[in-house]
């Protein structure tokens, strides 16, 4: 049997790692393509050097670019692959191009493909990532579902349910593979030793310059109250450079490049509180039970709300600042771990594939 992974951004290759290495344990030919829709050192290699993944077979390189030409351009390359690679079964993970470009180019040539992380969903079309999920979740064959919300919208879609397989998360495999060299790794350089993470690098909130600034503003007032650390996205840079007079209490926050899994995965578990409008760090500070306030209307998590520690804020920053000051004085939610977020996730999808005998 021959396998390929597609990855192409920084969330994917959290994912890919640790359904590698347990895939590795059986005689299956694996094959590792990047399509190059993250390239820079600190948002793709790094990712690879620390979380000691075998460097890309294949790389397609397409750089960045609209949505659409993106996507087409990683259709376009990875067809050829395909047709040279002639694989058994392709792995696509979470929701971004990448993931719907490769699996469009496998439907169209019948190849089959297995979602990593399917059935999430926001039932907001605004966002890119959720036309991704929809699409992909539409013409792939097989569905590995973090989260029982999972299956069920995959089963409301109509997707059958003898293709459908609970297996938990692998974002949870990695972060429990690594948790031990997270904890001991040496900080970076901080003044301060009680802090608050942020990341923000949605389009909806950085691609519109009023509320990037309403956002900036809020944090500076949170600042006051405890101090922060912001990884700033490629795509936010570029936005903040264009905003005229955008003041940032630099005593309080601390802006950094965006940082290495290890550690900014090390700067979130000593955290008090996180703000992001990511997708996966609400699943991580739900794991590590660190308060999570998401700068977003909804979520394609929702176990993250109704189990572990995440809270969405919408665009209601007085909510983010009240809820600032019900963290620092420990009357948060509590929170538990859900089911199947265990490190197990990766083994359980293995076992799966080779029951598939494809
Ligand atoms: C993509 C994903 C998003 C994910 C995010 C994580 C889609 C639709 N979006 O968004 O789901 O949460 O990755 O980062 O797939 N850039 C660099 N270096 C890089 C890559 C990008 O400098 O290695 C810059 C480019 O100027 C680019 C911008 O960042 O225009 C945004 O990159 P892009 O890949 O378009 O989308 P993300 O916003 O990163």
């Amino acid at each position: 049997m021959k396998i390929i992974h597609v990855v192409g951004a920084r969330p994917n290759f959290m994912k890919m790692a640790p359904v590698y290495n347990a895939i590795k344990k059986y005689n299956i030919k694996q094959l590792i393509v990047h399509t190059g829709q993250h390239y820079s050192e600190n948002m793709s290699d790094i990712f690879f050097r620390e979380l000691k993944i075998k460097s890309a077979d294949i790389n397609l390189r397409v750089g960045s670019n609209t949505q659409a030409s993106q996507v087409a351009n990683i259709m376009t390359k990875f067809e050829n692959i395909v047709l040279n690679e002639k694989p058994n079964l392709v792995l696509v993970y979470g929701d971004v191009n990448s993931t719907l470009a490769a699996s469009l180019v496998c439907a169209k040539l019948g190849i089959k493909t297995g979602h990593i992380e399917a059935g999430l969903r926001s039932y907001d079309l605004n966002m890119p990532e959720e036309i991704n999920r929809v699409v992909t979740d539409k013409i792939s064959s097989f569905f590995f579902t973090p989260s029982k919300d999972g299956d069920t919208n995959l089963i409301k879609e109509g997707t059958d349910k003898k293709n459908i397989f609970f297996v938990g998360n692998v974002m949870i495999d990695t972060l429990i593979n690594f948790l031990n060299v997270i904890k001991k790794r040496k900080r970076i350089d901080l003044p301060f030793s009680k802090f608050g993470v942020v990341t923000i690098h949605r389009p909806s909130n950085v691609d519109d310059p009023a509320k990037l600034r309403d956002i900036v503003k809020s944090l500076n007032k949170i600042s006051k109250k405890i101090p922060l650390i912001f990884p700033v996205h490629p795509r936010t840079k570029k936005q903040l450079e264009g905003i005229k007079d955008l003041y940032f209490n630099k005593d309080r926050i601390r802006l950094t490049e965006p940082l290495g899994y290890l550690d900014f995965l090390n700067l979130i578990y000593y955290s008090s509180l996180v703000i992001t409008d990511s997708g996966g760090i609400q699943e991580e500070t739900t794991y590590l039970k660190v308060p999570c306030l998401t700068l977003r209307k909804n979520t394609e998590r929702p176990i993250t709300i109704s189990e572990g520690t995440n809270t969405l804020i919408g665009t209601d920053y007085k909510l983010l600042e009240r809820l600032v000051d019900e963290i620092i004085s420990g009357n948060y939610k509590k929170s538990k771990i859900p089911n199947k977020w265990d490190g197990k996730a990766s083994e359980r999808i293995a076992k799966t594939i080779i029951k598939l005998n494809l």
